[in-house]
């Protein structure tokens, strides 16, 4: 199969802030998907990718946070995801997002959760995530509602990290 390295979106962009659509059931199309936005994220190279961050406004998301050298990949990837239950009990992690590169600030999440999702043989699977498997697959999932790490942070530091965006996305149309 022909894998295709995707166009990743940068906020701002009105894609971004969109609350993406369920997916009825899994086809080859959905497959190729899922092949092309893994390809993407291990490109960039990123540890989680959401369908909206390369335009598509479908409920999916990829994720591969294992991070050690040399280790086995484990890529995981969630069609209509949802997040079923979660530990009262916080982290506090320095999050970044391929989407806003190069900034990276502290969000507190539930420090482990449990998700549901569809696999690509259309099975439910479920799982429960802790460490960084945890932080990620909500921020993923956060995507699929239109919502960034960024929207966690108060709005002063919000604005300056869309002003440094903005000017970014100016200085990559120009070259
Ligand atoms: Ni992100």
């Amino acid at each position: 199969m022909h894998l295709m390295k995707r166009k990743i979106l940068i906020h701002p962009d009105p894609r971004l802030k969109k609350v993406c659509a369920a997916l009825p059931d899994i086809s080859d199309e959905i497959r190729k998907l899922a092949d092309d936005m893994l390809e993407t994220m291990y490109a960039a190279p990123g540890i989680g990718l959401a369908a909206p961050q390369i335009g598509v406004l479908d409920r999916m998301i990829v994720l591969d946070c294992v991070k050690e050298d040399g280790a086995k990949p484990e890529p995981v990837v969630m069609v209509n995801p949802r997040v079923i239950g979660a530990s009262d009990d916080l982290s506090t992690y320095d999050e970044g997002c391929l989407s806003i590169p190069d900034v990276y600030a502290d969000v507190t999440r539930p420090s482990e959760v449990r998700v549901e999702w569809l696999d690509l043989d259309g099975n439910l699977q479920e799982r429960d995530m802790d460490g960084l498997w945890a932080t990620c697959v909500q921020h993923e999932i956060d995507h699929l509602e239109g919502k960034m790490f960024i929207d966690y942070l108060k709005p002063l530091k919000r604005q300056m990290i869309t002003r440094k965006m903005q000017k970014l996305k100016r200085e990559m149309a120009r070259e």
